[in-house]
């Protein structure tokens, strides 16, 4: 496969190892930020406000935050490193690194009415302060607002690019679809949720945006369609091992670390990676007795449910089918062989997101 120069790396300079994702994810930060303010200044001022709030860039009311706020930029990262990995122009890769943080954050917002959260980034979540109309109002401006800017970007192949970015629309809300549902399903028995199944769910709800991330840049240039799909199916695999993380630190993360509550999945019966692993370990019994002993749990009854979870090897299989994701990504990266520079990039972030403490 034919990987061409990078039109990116001149202008990023490179990270010292110590806090390498860290500043990776700094400097795409900033690179992005130009464009995706100029985008969401576009919007009706009162849904600007909500979206700028959303992005940690204003309290409600509008007044700007002071500190550092917001998300860790992960899909904007992705987006800007895969268009690098392509050989693409860096134009292509900012302007898909706004495409899809704008829907990442569509997402968040109409998730956590889904999913009743009521804190997000450390924050009361966007239907919190605002309100659940106004909440989905600004997550329906996000999407839009994410399709006009790739629709507007000349010079690119911009039916390739919507298409792409439908097909992962069309995934994240199966996947959001099955992630609702198996909350009805029961723990254990014949209608159990399987790990198949669960992968399958992760894969749409979080990876195939994540993979749309890493492949936008390449496709907006118009790269070969075989880096294009070893783009996608890396951040697709990305994105499984990124949820199975995401579901470790709602069982055994810090609320003031991660910006979220803990326990919520438990409390909402959501079929986490870790307690379905656990579940599935000839220690299970007491974890089975106390998940189907009738009607949701309560705080102390999440507490212990987790305690089980460990004991039954839920949490140490959770951490080794991340890796298993992970490694598939890496095998994804030796098909593309991107700049040694780049490389480097995309191997520090995988190794923060898997270790990730938020
Ligand atoms: C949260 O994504 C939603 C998931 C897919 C797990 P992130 O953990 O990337 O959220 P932010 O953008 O950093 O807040
Ligand atoms: C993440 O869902 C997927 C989307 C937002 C589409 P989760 O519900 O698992 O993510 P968090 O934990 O709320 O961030
Ligand atoms: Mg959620
Ligand atoms: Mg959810």
């Amino acid at each position: 496969m034919t990987i061409l120069s990078s039109a990116l790396s001149p202008s990023l300079p490179a990270a010292g190892d110590a806090g390498h994702a860290a500043e990776l994810l700094a400097r795409c930060r900033t690179l992005v930020r130009p464009a995706l303010a100029e985008a969401v200044g576009r919007l009706h001022p009162w849904v600007g406000e909500m979206a700028a709030y959303s992005f940690g860039w204003c309290e409600p009311g509008g007044a700007p935050v002071s500190g550092p706020a917001g998300g860790k930029g992960l899909r904007q990262a992705l987006a800007v490193l895969g268009a690098e990995a392509a050989g693409a122009p860096r134009d292509a890769g900012v302007t898909a690194a706004v495409a899809v943080e704008l829907v990442h954050t569509f997402s968040l917002l109409h998730d956590d009415i889904m999913d009743g959260d009521p804190t997000r980034r450390g924050r009361p979540t966007a239907w919190k302060a605002y309100g659940t109309g106004p909440a989905v109002l600004a997550g329906d401006a996000l999407f839009a607002l994410a399709v006009r800017t790739l629709a507007a970007t000349p010079g690119t192949d911009i039916p390739s690019a919507v298409r792409h970015l439908s097909t992962a629309l069309d995934d994240l809300v199966r996947g959001q679809a099955d992630d609702l549902l198996f909350e009805t399903r029961p723990w254990t028995g014949p209608g159990a949720v399987r790990p198949d199944e669960y992968r399958a769910m992760a894969e749409h709800k979080t990876g195939a945006l994540l993979g749309c991330a890493a492949a936008l840049g390449a496709v907006l240039a118009g790269a070969p369609a075989g880096t294009v799909a070893t783009l996608d199916r890396a951040g697709r695999h990305l994105g499984v091992a990124f949820q199975v993380v995401d579901d470790l630190l709602g069982i055994w993360g810090d609320p003031a670390v991660t910006g979220k509550p803990v326990h919520a999945d438990l409390l909402r019966g959501k079929k986490t990676f870790p307690v379905l692993a656990a579940l599935g370990t000839p220690a299970a019994g007491p974890l089975a007795r106390l998940l189907d002993s009738g009607g949701p749990l309560d705080e102390a009854a999440a507490r212990h449910a987790a305690v089980l979870v460990e004991e039954s090897g839920g949490r140490e299989a959770a951490v080794a089918e991340a890796d298993r994701h992970i490694a598939a990504v890496h095998a994804c990266l030796a098909d593309l062989a991107p700049a040694p520079r780049t490389t480097d990039d995309l191997r520090a972030l995988l190794d923060f997101l898997v270790r990730r403490e938020w």
